[in-house]
């Protein structure tokens, strides 16, 4: 499909999160995250948004992240799969409750701790690169019923003191770091990017920016940190990304697309730049959103830029001032996207559109001018195991073929990306759905939506193919 050669160096793998794969919920004295208060289905949406109805998990309700894939246990093998693909790097992120289960105890928990090392050791045995989240969805529940979780100021200090211990201890084995996942998730599903949940009479977007201010700082002293305790060392913000096209070229719908990009650019501005832009100070000032900051906040921001932008991109999204149109909203996004008439859809309804790929990488290299790493991308699908007990993927090969393809233009374009992590090489638990029926992996596991099944992993079709296409530097797909 094209000839182009991808850098050399190039980190090809793939990506998983601590709260989709681990299970062990509270093994090894791990202490209760977000994630584990998180059922399937609709209940699981509302809980997202903030709507929580107990801070801990309910009698018969079946929670996935419990189990999950059983990561936990089971990482050598599926490490030695990944390896086989010819893995360069695998994204993982670190369960803070493991390393601090209540979020502030006064000593780390060693169990917690050798979990990781060990998994980092495994992984550079193979000459697999760690690439390390420091918080994917991932607050421990103690925080959020003392202090609210990223509403208080508080949570700066300790993220900073989690952030601090496994620097230290991981130095010499992990030189990749990301700070938030998708950091602008925060204001869609606020529960589950920063543990919010909300009372009657809340304040909801005054919350939500105070949150992401914490965020923010916590940020960048996260990266202070890192630059300080790994000097050799790469950390990167991590944003949803998919830019917003205007539906028509009316130039309400254009200004609108500009916004809703910005909701997102937001953060990363800040992130990247150092600074809140001056769109963000006329939005609180419009709104009248009273954001409380410190002093000394404008030169910890300013001081500690990330090193690289890291970016998820599944899809587009699309926008539109007119009423009629936005009747027909896509299903199954939370950015509140209308639905693109040239582009098709999954079974879940996120909009496959491989040259949005393309346009969103121009975009961000335009505005950063910094290094940007692809650590997520992939289509989520339910796949069957046939009769001979094999799993034609063919369609999941289709999406990556002509993702990997217009991210080969971008480099070519002139964006300097460092890596491409699709995510869920291997199955594991949707994060907004909690189904495992909405499978990414070139592995399969046999694992059912109610908990049901052997946990047995299996080759897909698409497993041949990732390999192929990183032993051939991106020349065969
Ligand atoms: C991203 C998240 O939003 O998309 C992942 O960082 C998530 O945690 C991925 O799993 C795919 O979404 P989903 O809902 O299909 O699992």
């Amino acid at each position: 499909m094209t000839t182009f050669e991808f850098p050399e160096h190039f980190l090809w793998g793939g990506a998983i999160a601590a709260n989709q794969a681990e299970g062990a919920y509270l093994e090894d004295g791990k202490g209760l995250s977000i994630v584990d208060l998180l059922p399937t289905g609709e209940k699981r949406r509302n809980i997202m948004k903030g709507h929580v109805p107990a801070f801990t998990p309910l009698e018969g309700e079946f929670y996935p992240s419990h189990e999950a894939i059983d990561f936990y246990h089971r990482y050598r093998e599926d490490i030695a799969l990944f390896a086989e693909m010819g893995f360069k790097a695998l994204r993982v992120s670190i369960a803070w409750a493991r390393i601090f289960p209540t979020g502030e105890d006064a000593q780390p928990n060693e169990a917690g701790l050798q979990f990781y090392d060990d998994l980092f050791d495994e992984l550079l045995k193979h000459g697999i690169q760690p690439v390390v989240t420091l918080a994917h969805f991932d607050v421990p529940v103690h925080l959020i019923e003392k202090y609210g979780s990223w509403r208080s100021r508080q949570l700066v200090t300790l993220f900073e003191t989690y952030a601090k211990t496994v620097f230290a201890r991981y130095k010499d084995k992990v030189k990749y770091w990301m700070t938030f996942n998708e950091i602008n998730m925060l204001l869609h599903l606020p529960f589950l990017g920063a543990g919010l949940a909300f009372n009657e009479g809340d304040n909801i977007k005054e919350i939500q920016y105070q949150a992401a201010h914490h965020q923010l700082v916590a940020s960048a002293l996260a990266v202070k940190a890192c630059h300080e305790i790994i000097p050799d060392a790469m950390i990167g913000c991590m944003l949803a990304a998919g830019s917003f096209y205007p539906y028509t070229c009316n130039p309400e719908d254009v200004y609108q697309g500009m916004e809703k990009d910005r909701e997102s650019y937001f953060f990363i501005d800040v992130q990247s730049r150092g600074e809140y832009p001056g769109y963000a100070k006329r939005f609180f000032k419009d709104n009248q959103l009273n954001i409380v900051m410190e002093p000394q906040d404008a030169d910890i921001l300013k001081n500690h830029t990330v090193d690289y932008i890291g970016f998820s991109y599944y899809s587009s999204r699309t926008t539109s001032t007119d009423p009629e149109v936005v009747k027909n909203m896509t299903s199954g996004n939370v950015f509140g996207s209308v639905a693109n008439p040239y582009l098709a859809k999954s079974e879940w309804g996120w909009t496959i559109d491989p040259k949005g790929f393309r346009i969103t990488a121009n975009q961000l290299h335009d505005r950063y001018q910094k290094p940007l790493f692809v650590v997520e991308n992939g289509f989520g699908a339910n796949d069957e195991v046939n009769a001979a007990g094999q799993i034609d993927d063919s369609y999941r090969i289709d999406y990556l073929k002509r993702h990997v393809a217009e991210m080969g233009e971008a480099i070519q374009d002139g964006c300097n990306i460092i890596g491409y992590t699709s995510w869920g090489p291997i199955d594991i638990v949707s994060a907004s759905s909690g189904e495992m029926r909405k499978r990414y992996g070139y592995i399969y596991v046999d694992r059912d939506n109610e908990g049901k099944g052997e946990l047995t992993r299996l080759k897909k079709k698409s497993f041949e193919w990732y390999k192929n296409v990183i032993a051939s530097r991106g020349t065969e797909l």
